[in-house]
């Protein structure tokens, strides 16, 4: 059996003093968790996100990990300075890096590796834009994430199937689209990484989020707007 994993992705947004305020809601609701719950806040959150979830069913990660130990690298966090913040996930390859940072397959595969040798569970994302899905090539760019993404990655990794035209928006896959789509993916990583654990993300919410946890494939999700709402974000987390 895989577990769940219900993943809230923060991405550039909550303060020390926000995060403190959403602790003190959302902690309490989910004291009863059946799932794994985590949560992926800016760096500068971590530290006392850390200290807020120590005692909680709550798992702390980051968003993103330098690729490199340490160094002239201007700008970026080593995988070290996570851990010490008291991260033990970390977001890999989300859409957001790769459309607005540059970030490439060969970059993902860096970062996870480098995840893995730190033993931070990496949370690898892939997934296809409008114009790909709309001209037949999901299943190629998602193959090419993956193979390139994951080579000579053997580990105990996760992945977030979020496609591009879905996060943001409103739209959410439909749970047979987000289904068949992540049994393509677990046919590829399969042979790579093994049978882990396959999120879905993009406009997961309250109202939808038990329809698509429902289907067979989705092992989880990964939230981006409805995990900054204690409330929606508890719904999600206690979803059947
Ligand atoms: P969303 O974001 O839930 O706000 O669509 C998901 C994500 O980007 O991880």
């Amino acid at each position: 059996m895989r577990k769940r994993i219900i993943a809230g992705n923060w991405k550039m947004n909550m303060t020390v003093l926000q995060t403190e305020e959403f602790m003190q809601k959302f902690a309490p609701l989910c004291s009863d968790a059946k799932c794994e719950v985590v949560l992926c806040v800016p760096f500068t959150d971590l530290k006392r996100m850390s200290e807020l979830s120590y005692g909680t069913k709550i798992k702390v990660g980051a968003q993103n990990v330098s690729y490199a130990d340490s160094g002239a690298y201007t700008g970026e966090i080593n995988a070290e300075m996570l851990i010490e913040a008291g991260a033990e996930y970390v977001i890999i390859g989300h859409s957001e890096r790769r459309a607005y940072f540059g970030e490439t397959d060969e970059t993902v595969n860096k970062r996870t590796l480098q995840a893995l040798k730190w033993k931070l569970k990496p949370i690898v994302c892939v997934g296809e834009t409008l114009t790909e899905r709309e001209n037949g090539f999901t299943e190629e760019v998602l193959t090419r994430q993956i193979l390139q993404g994951l080579k000579n990655v053997k580990g105990d990794i996760i992945i977030a199937y979020e496609p591009v035209w879905a996060i943001g928006t409103g739209k959410t896959a439909t749970p047979e689209i987000a289904n068949d789509t992540i049994n393509f993916i677990r046919k590829k990583v399969m042979p790579l990484a093994g049978d882990v654990p396959i999120l879905y993300g993009g406009s997961m919410n309250a109202l939808n989020a038990q329809s698509l946890l429902d289907m067979s494939e989705i092992d989880g999700g990964l939230i981006g707007g409805a995990s900054l709402k204690p409330n929606d974000f508890s719904v999600i987390v206690h979803c059947k």
